[in-house]
């Protein structure tokens, strides 16, 4: 029997109805907007695995050395026997941690993209012998049936990926995630940090325009799904820092008056010249904004561990 497990519980057509929807309401607001989870498709994913590989992108880089540096008092940490880690994609920083965890009996990695998660999977199974691995292809804002392997568990969310939801959604999100823990079980959170404006910006509008693509391509997104004409370059990228807020926008905004058609939807959308539509909101963090935040979801911070630069957090929470 072979220990890759693989689990749907994201029905075949959820993705198309979630996106119309999401489509829908976010053209049809003031100011308009459309979720970040949809600049992720082929093309998408591989125009952000090269901007973690841009001079200005920093998070990558700064949360691998964190995991280099710290998967030993990690995996101490936790002790955990399974590891489940939500929004997995190709795993690739997740491998030190693995390597450390020595009692890991399942690693369960959660993602949207099923061929993501078979790829990592078998490559970890050919190298762990007796690691088993059940992959499930869901959407980690919703409940998830997590397998019934041995505890404890230790959820893991990387990347800085928390900060793309909003501060109701996230409140909403770490109370999911605390009422699938047990006591004992931990999670483990990546956090960009703030920092200087221009050092945020610049990770977010690189010289070399690759966000800018990356952001222009949820454009290409709902043309191809949903029939729309949109032309990418009638609009401009743009990246800005709230300070209020702390997070990075990223925005979209039109050169010129234009209408877009939506034939899918059966929408006509108008924007005024200059007009803006928000595709992502990137939030920065402080240590005592992400103890609290996990605080109001019953989770304890017992570990806070930063690259050499303080730009990049790993926080370790538990459940008492
Ligand atoms: C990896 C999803 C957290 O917000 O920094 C990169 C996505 N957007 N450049 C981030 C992203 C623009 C990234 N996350």
């Amino acid at each position: 029997m072979s220990p890759l497990h693989v689990t749907r519980t994201l029905p075949e057509d959820a993705t198309d109805a979630a996106l119309r929807a999401d489509v829908r309401d976010g053209l049809t607001a003031d100011p308009k907007t459309l979720p970040p989870k949809w600049f992720y498709d082929a093309r998408g994913s591989d125009l952000f695995e090269r901007i973690t590989e841009l001079p200005e992108y920093y998070p990558t880089r700064a949360e691998r050395e964190i995991l280099v540096a710290r998967a030993g008092e990690i995996a101490a940490a936790s002790g955990a026997r399974t590891l489940v880690e939500l929004g997995s994609g190709s795993s690739e920083k997740t491998r030190h941690l693995i390597d450390a965890l020595t009692s890991l009996a399942a690693y369960v990695p959660v993602d949207v993209s099923e061929s993501a998660l078979t790829q990592a999977g078998r490559a970890l199974i050919a190298e762990r012998a007796g690691l088993e691995v059940h992959a499930l292809i869901a959407d980690f804002t919703a409940p998830l049936a997590l397998p019934g392997t041995p505890g404890p568990r230790l959820v893991a969310f990387l990347g800085g990926t928390i900060g793309n939801l909003l501060p109701a959604e996230r409140a909403e999100f770490l109370a999911l995630v605390r009422s699938q823990l047990a006591p004992g079980d931990g999670l483990l959170l990546g956090t960009d940090l703030v920092k200087d404006e221009r050092v945020l910006v610049r990770a977010y509008d690189d010289a070399a325009g690759v966000t800018a693509a990356f952001n222009k391509n949820v454009l290409a997104v709902v043309n191809r799904e949903l029939g729309a004409d949109f032309e990418p370059d009638a609009f401009d990228h743009v990246a800005l820092w709230d300070p209020d807020r702390e997070w990075i926008e990223m925005r979209l905004r039109s050169r010129t008056a234009q209408t877009v058609k939506v034939p899918a939807l059966d929408l006509a959308v108008d924007f005024a010249a200059g007009e803006e539509l928000r595709t992502e909101v990137s939030a920065k963090f402080r240590r005592d904004g992400v103890t609290a935040e996990l605080a109001a979801a019953g989770l304890e911070l017992t570990h806070w561990w930063t690259d050499a630069e303080d730009r990049f957090a790993l926080s370790l929470s538990v459940l008492r």
